[in-house]
């Protein structure tokens, strides 16, 4: 697959954003146990925790809002899902083009793995496009706004959040009003009501909302707010109808982490069903 030449982000401490989705796998890797986990810190090497140092410090209430304002109408790009994805290929990193899978064979492998297991459709789909909005790195957002665990801003930090000593630095914590257990929120308000740390979950739920039924767009925006489907943080904000979605949350996140095979998935052997499903939910050119 072809790679852009070029130059990474200066200052970003990944090599590639699959060093983040590889800290998460690495620490819910089946079969470990309490005690190992507790340990998260010692699977983080010196970029991944610099890289929640700088993810923690800068993501605000009021960096979420201009985000979300400026993403938010879709007037970036104009896009079929194909062109996206092959936009997202172009990242620039130095993972290995050999052993590390490219963004898409990541995409495919996880959407290949919920067919399999004789799922809908749509969140087959759902699966495939997952983690598109990482082309937010293209557009210069730095890592620390494009992956990472996500968290509710507005309100305290839930001591469930990897590198949680890490928001001292950030200027919300600064601030009492946005230090209690509902902050800015009122109980049981639902997630929708809550703003979420900014990356390429909300970006995608942005986008793609609108073509989806519920559970995939829970799916799409809640993959990576892990303090809440692994750990049961933020229940006081979550309400009944957030509980029963989430079960697809949980559902998707098993694919997500553990559907890494040895071998590569050839995209030439279905491409014509993935053709299908993307002209059935998502047809031509969408706003990006
Ligand atoms: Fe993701
Ligand atoms: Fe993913």
């Amino acid at each position: 697959m072809a790679r852009a030449a070029g130059k990474a982000q200066s200052g970003a401490p990944l090599k590639n954003l699959e060093e983040w989705d590889d800290f998460v796998a690495t620490r819910y890797r089946p079969g470990k146990s309490q005690e190992e986990f507790r340990n998260y810190q010692q699977d983080a090497n010196p970029t991944v925790t610099e890289f929640y140092r700088q993810n923690h410090a800068g993501q605000t209430l009021d960096f979420v809002l201009a985000k979300k304002k400026e993403f938010g109408g879709l007037k970036r790009d104009k896009k079929s899902v194909w062109e996206m994805a092959a936009f997202l290929e172009t990242l620039v990193d130095d993972s290995d083009p050999d052993t590390d899978l490219t963004q898409i064979e990541h995409l495919l492998q996880t959407s290949e793995a919920i067919r399999r297991d004789g799922h809908p459709r749509w969140f087959v789909l759902a699966g495939f496009i997952h983690d598109l909005g990482k082309v937010l790195c293209l557009w210069g957002e730095p890592q620390w706004a494009v992956v990472g665990d996500t968290f509710p801003v507005g309100c305290a930090y839930s001591d469930q959040i990897v590198f949680r000593e890490f928001f001292a630095a950030n200027p919300d914590s600064k601030v009492p009003e946005l230090q209690t257990p509902y902050g800015i929120y009122e109980p049981n308000c639902g997630l929708d009501r809550v703003h979420l740390s900014w990356g390429h979950d909300e970006y995608i739920y942005l986008v793609a909302r609108n073509y989806f039924p519920e559970p995939a767009q829970y799916i799409l925006r809640y993959h990576s707010f892990y303090p809440a489907h692994k750990h049961g943080a933020y229940r006081h904000l979550m309400n009944a109808r957030d509980e029963e979605l989430f079960q697809w949350v949980r559902k998707f996140n098993a694919y997500d982490l553990y559907s890494k095979g040895t071998e590569r998935p050839r995209f030439e052997e279905v491409r014509s069903y993935y053709e299908g499903l993307v002209s059935e939910f998502m047809p031509g050119q969408i706003p990006w």
